[in-house]
């Protein structure tokens, strides 16, 4: 089959293999490659019925020189044994991750698109509680698998404006709950805010502090920042996901001289910001023109055209990924 890569949309795939593992009693096994893209599962498995599950988002990106560059894989480790640990799955040691995604890469490397394309190979962890239990309580046995996937950017448009509607009728997560935690009912919790705001023409959501509403935590799934006075500021949340894309963008200030704040965002002081933006894997940054608020109808309005900041940031970034820059701050492994 012929891909366009060109063309390539964000969604699913086929590729050759995938690789799986399993933990019982409390031991990971060997990893196992297949080539199906079916799981065999029992239907009281925990991770059909209490969400017990956890899956991660990284991508790996064809360089120049011919050699595939997978960005900052130890911090998806790092963050997937987070989430393990705040809904008590097995932890995945990070030299089984390190092990999976790469094995994962090598066998489906003709999917990996060509530099210059746009498109990346997408690399999708997934772990999930695969013990039958009836009663609420963690699985004893669990399966962690990787595929991968070549996409396309994730707004058609490119690097683009986009608008974003604030919703008061619906949170993502509350503060103490499992918002840092990258697991499915997060995102469940999400759609059909998500589905407001596409059917009224916006790109996504920008969710507000679940408990005062006064606040901005994140931006549908992505991070949110704001530039002002040479400085990049993005909130300091309990109930968002610590995006690893805002982590080397907040470096990548750092690095251009710029200072850096990670607080509380009054959502008023949206008014006082030059640039505005959401920046996760899928997209690296998605600069914002316009956030409406769909109680009071206010509209915050920024620049049709992606600042200055951002765009020297986001060009950064994407460069450092395909190692048209050199790696600096060893955020790139190279996929031998
Ligand atoms: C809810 C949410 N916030 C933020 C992000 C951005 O995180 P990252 O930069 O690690 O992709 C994601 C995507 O992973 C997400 O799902």
């Amino acid at each position: 089959m012929e891909i366009n890569w060109e063309n390539l949309p964000f969604s699913y795939l086929k590729t050759d293999y995938n690789v799986r593992t399993y933990n019982r009693n409390g031991k990971w096994g060997e990893l196992e490659i297949s080539s199906s893209e079916y799981i065999n599962i029992h239907m009281a498995a925990t991770g059909l019925h209490y969400g017990q599950e956890s899956f991660e988002g990284l991508k790996a990106f064809m360089g120049k020189d011919g050699k595939v560059r997978v960005f900052r894989w130890e911090e998806n480790a790092k963050r997937m044994q987070s989430s393990a640990q705040g809904i008590k799955l097995a932890e995945v040691p990070a030299e089984l991750f390190k092990e999976a995604i790469l094995k994962a890469i090598k066998l489906n490397k003709r999917f990996v698109p060509p530099y210059g394309s746009g498109a990346s190979l997408y690399i999708r962890p997934l772990l999930f509680g695969s013990g039958a239990e009836v009663g609420v309580k963690p699985s004893s046995e669990y399966l962690f698998l990787v595929f991968v996937t070549p996409v396309g950017p994730y707004f058609k448009e490119g690097f683009k404006p986009v608008d974003f509607l604030i919703t008061r009728e619906f949170d993502r997560a509350a503060p103490l709950g499992t918002g840092k935690y990258k697991v499915g009912g997060n995102y469940a919790a999400s759609l059909i805010p998500m589905e407001k705001a596409h059917n009224l023409g916006f790109a996504n959501v920008l969710f507000l502090d679940a408990k005062e509403k006064k606040y901005i935590d994140e931006c549908g799934p992505a991070n949110f920042f704001g530039i002002k006075n040479n400085t990049y500021i993005t909130p300091q949340s309990s109930s968002i996901l610590p995006s690893i894309t805002n982590m080397s963008l907040i470096k990548l200030a750092e690095s251009f001289g710029m200072k850096t704040e990670r607080r509380a965002v009054p959502l008023e002081e949206l008014e006082t910001f030059d640039e505005v933006g959401a920046c996760g894997t899928a997209a690296v940054i998605s600069p914002i023109k316009r956030i409406v608020d769909d109680v009071s109808n206010k509209e915050y309005l920024f620049g049709n055209e992606p600042g200055p900041i951002s765009t020297k940031l986001y060009q950064k970034l994407q460069r450092i990924q395909t190692g048209d820059e050199p790696d600096e701050f060893g955020w790139v492994t190279i996929v031998e």
